[in-house]
């Protein structure tokens, strides 16, 4: 397990919280990416990256796709796949799952949804992805995070009658806050790991 962290980004808590779940049921390291170079990276073969969903995005994801160069790791996914590699890179490539913190419902055009937005085509089979339920508390939610709530709540409730039920149920998990962060939710990602190793 020392061969294993869990590195995240949080800017209200939740993710946080799941983090330290994780590196507990691991018995790993836990660290926040803002406390972390690249070069501490190099050690660990497995990266279990978290971060909340904002937007659609992964927070602090662009950082450690850039730090994890993801490009390099394509031959050995070939390789795993059966096909013989040839990148001398290989022997130094990690294993990468990761995890997204939202208040969305946990659907799998959801899932499906954050894999387009956040990882390349190419990676969207091999990297276990998972969204957890996360914690939304508007009072704690003001300037560049509040006015995009207020426009994706707009744009929503534009759609009217066309508006889905996870579409309604989010707007008033907005409106009203919500917290629904829940251990359980990182069992799959425990059990997979275990059949990663
Ligand atoms: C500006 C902003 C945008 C958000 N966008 C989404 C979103 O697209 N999908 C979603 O499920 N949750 C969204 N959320 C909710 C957060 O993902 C949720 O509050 C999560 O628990 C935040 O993680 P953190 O507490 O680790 O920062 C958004 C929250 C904010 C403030």
């Amino acid at each position: 397990m020392n061969d294993t962290i869990v590195v995240y980004r949080s800017k209200y808590g939740s993710t946080d919280i799941y983090a330290k779940w994780i590196g507990e049921a691991l018995g790993c390291r836990v660290s926040e990416i803002r406390n972390l170079k690249k070069r501490d990276l190099e050690r660990y073969k497995i990266i279990i990256y978290g971060g909340g969903i904002h937007a659609g995005g992964i927070r602090g994801w662009d950082v450690m796709q850039k730090w994890l160069k993801l490009d390099l790791m394509a031959d050995y996914y070939k390789s795993k796949e059966g096909t013989k590699s040839t990148n001398p890179k290989d022997e130094q490539s990690k294993k990468v799952m990761v995890f997204a913190v939202g208040i969305g419902e946990k659907t799998e055009e959801n899932l499906k949804q954050l894999r387009d937005v956040n990882l390349y085509k190419k990676w969207q089979t091999h990297i276990p992805c998972y969204i957890f339920s996360g914690a939304y508390r508007p009072e704690k939610v003001k300037g560049i995070d509040g006015f995009i709530m207020k426009m994706m709540v707009k744009f929503l409730r534009d759609k009217g009658l066309n508006m889905s039920r996870e579409e309604r149920i989010l707007i008033d998990r907005v409106k009203d806050g919500c917290d629904l962060i829940n251990k359980d939710e990182i069992s799959a990602l425990v059990e997979d790991y275990k059949n990663l190793i």
